[in-house]
């Protein structure tokens, strides 16, 4: 990651749709060659934050800067210092690869070697007419084509939604090395393996509002249930569970499971026990919570109408 240059802002950001608030007053930044990685469940306001920020759609309340740009006020300025890779992609299944791709940089006025050397660095298919390629292929050459007037920003929507494994994988390869080559990546998702792999810094959202954020393991502290640790001993007795009572202890197959907000305190009582029980330790691991316990924890199982807890009848909020 280069410096600490902010090149996304949000401030407040909010988007109304009639009565339901979409995105409601949230306030971020994202720094330049980071990945930033924007989760949460169907309906939080994902797209309608990256559409916001793209200038695909018009920002109702708040402020945003991206490229340090203004994006209600210089909108071609922050359209050329990004890219938007979107399920809907906008290439013509007719065209070829090489044929889309050009016709791109045609209308960006990019120089047409950069058709090219997507082509090469990519390994696109170039004589294959897009809409016949496997929806692995297609969302490389969206995303190829979204890097056409070489931006320094990428907007990623779900990039690997709906890819089976092996896709899925060359996308992520292939956002890891866009960001390799210093561009900063917005990437929403609710994709867990995604989440706890590619991003330095994570937002979550729930209906509209950010409810965490941070690097992953200040994410993943969040909780406040302390680290979990995994161990093994021999021989296992009565008594040392028994003293280990106050720690309300679990198993997991022959693991022990205990949680704690003090390891080392926790390592030591157990070191002591050793000694005077006479057990041997054989195998020992620690554990902060996944990304995905603290999504589930922190956000709605599923997208129900937004609407407030007395029964009125169902009046926004
Ligand atoms: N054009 C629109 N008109 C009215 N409501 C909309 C519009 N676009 C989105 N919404 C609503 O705004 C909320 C946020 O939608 P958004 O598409 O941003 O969610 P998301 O986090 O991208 O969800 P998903 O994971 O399903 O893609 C939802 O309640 C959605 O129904
Ligand atoms: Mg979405």
């Amino acid at each position: 990651m280069e410096g600490d240059e902010r090149v996304i802002k949000a401030l407040n950001l909010t988007k109304r749709y009639g009565d339901l608030i979409a995105v409601d007053h949230i306030s971020f930044e994202v720094k330049k060659g980071e990945i930033f990685g924007f989760l949460g469940p169907n309906g939080a306001g994902k797209t309608t934050t990256v559409r916001m920020l793209s200038t695909l759609t018009r920002i109702t309340e708040g402020e945003a800067y991206v490229n340090g740009y203004d994006v209600k006020r210089e909108r071609l300025k922050v359209k050329e210092s990004i890219g938007v890779v979107q399920d809907v992609s906008n290439l013509y299944d007719e065209l070829t690869v090489e044929e889309n791709l050009k016709f791109l940089a045609e209308l960006y006025g990019a120089p047409g070697e950069n058709v090219e050397r997507l082509i090469k660095e990519f390994n696109l298919p170039r004589k294959q007419k897009f809409g016949k390629l496997s929806s692995g292929y297609k969302r490389r050459v969206a995303i190829s084509a979204a890097l056409i007037h070489e931006p320094p920003i990428i907007f990623m929507d779900e990039p690997t939604v709906a890819l089976d494994v092996h896709s899925a994988k060359l996308v992520r390869e292939m956002i890891l090395s866009l960001n390799k080559e210093g561009r900063t990546i917005f990437l929403t998702t609710h994709n867990m393996l995604e989440a706890e792999k590619l991003p330095h810094r994570i937002a979550i959202i729930n209906r509209g509002k950010i409810v965490a954020m941070g690097r992953r393991n200040e994410v993943r502290s969040l909780l406040g249930r302390g680290v979990r640790v995994r161990f093994r001993v021999e021989p296992l007795s009565n008594k040392l569970l028994k003293a280990l009572e106050e720690y309300s202890p679990s198993f997991d197959e022959d693991l022990i499971v205990v949680e704690t907000g003090d390891v080392d305190g926790f390592l030591e009582e157990l070191h002591e026990l050793k000694g005077e029980l006479g057990f041997k330790i054989l195998h020992m691991e620690t554990q902060l919570p996944s990304i995905e316990e603290v999504f589930l924890e922190l956000t709605d199982e599923s997208e129900e109408p937004r609407t407030c807890a007395v029964s009125c009848g169902g009046c926004p909020i």
